[in-house]
C-alpha cells in the first residue's frame, strides 16, 4: 500500500506549485508519486465538479453542494486514487476531505461533524496518511490570485473576505483535532522556503 498524502489550504495558498515542485523532486529521488485533484480528469467526477463551480449556480443549497462535493470525491477516489495506493504510489492529492470540513461544514455552516460524516460514508478507510496545510492569511492569498491574470476565477473565489476568514479558522480547528494528522506550513514566505519544509515534513514521514 501506498501513501496518500492531501495537500489543503486557502485560496492563494500556493498549493498547486507546492505540489509540481514536490512530485517531481520525490520522483527524482526515485519514489512512485502520482499528483492529483479532485476531480482528476474523472469524466463523472468532472461532471459533477462543473455543476458545483456553475457561477449560474447561484441556488445551490449548501447540502446539495456538500454531497456533490462527497459524490466526486468517491468517484475520484474508486477510479484514480484506489488503483494506485495499491500499485504502492505515493498519491500527492490537491484538496480531500479537509476542504470539504472547513468550506462547507465550518465556513458554509453544515457542522463539521455532519459534513465528516457524509465524507465517511464517501471514502471509508480512505483517510489521508498526512495532511499538510499551507497557511495563508485571506488578504494575502486573495491577492496573490487577483495578480494571476492566468488562474480562472470560481464561484467561490468571488465570496466574501469574510467567508475566506471563516475557511482558515476552519482549518486551524482542524489542526487542532487532528495534530498528528495534520502539519501546518507558514505559507506567507517565499516560496523555495515553504517548499523546503513541505519537502522535509514529507521525507521524515515516508522514512519513518
Ligand atoms: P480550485 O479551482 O481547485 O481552487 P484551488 O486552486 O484553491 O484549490 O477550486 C476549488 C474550490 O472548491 C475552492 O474554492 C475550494 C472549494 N472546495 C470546497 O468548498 N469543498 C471541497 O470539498 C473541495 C474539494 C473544494
Amino acid at each position: 500500500m501506498g501513501y496518500l498524502i492531501s495537500f489543503e489550504g486557502g485560496e492563494g495558498s500556493g498549493k498547486s506549485t507546492i505540489l509540481k515542485l514536490l512530485s517531481e523532486s520525490l520522483k527524482q529521488k526515485g519514489y512512485e508519486v502520482i499528483c492529483t485533484r479532485e476531480p482528476g480528469g474523472i469524466d463523472i467526477a468532472e461532471q459533477i465538479r462543473n455543476v458545483i463551480l456553475d457561477k449560474k449556480n447561484v441556488n445551490m443549497d449548501a447540502k446539495t453542494e456538500a454531497l456533490l462535493y462527497a459524490a466526486a470525491r468517491r468517484q475520484h477516489l474508486v477510479e484514480k486514487v484506489i488503483p494506485q495506493l495499491e500499485r504502492g504510489s505515493i498519491v500527492l492529492c490537491d484538496r480531500y476531505i479537509d476542504s470539504s470540513l472547513t468550506y462547507q461544514g465550518y465556513a458554509r455552516g453544515l457542522g463539521m461533524e455532519d459534513v465528516f460524516n457524509i465524507n465517511q460514508f464517501a471514502i471509508g478507510k480512505y483517510m489521508p496518511d498526512l495532511t499538510l496545510y499551507l497557511d495563508v492569511s485571506p488578504k494575502v492569498g486573495l491577492s496573490r490570485i487577483q495578480k494571476d491574470d492566468g488562474r480562472e476565477v470560481n464561484r467561490l473565489d468571488l465570496e466574501s473576505l469574510e467567508f475566506h476568514e471563516k475557511v482558515r479558522e476552519g482549518y486551524h480547528k482542524l489542526l487542532e483535532q487532528y495534530p498528528k494528522r495534520i502539519k501546518q506550513i507558514d505559507a506567507e514566505r517565499d516560496i523555495d522556503m515553504v517548499f523546503s519544509d513541505v519537502l522535509n515534513v514529507v521525507i521524515n514521514f515516508i522514512n519513518k
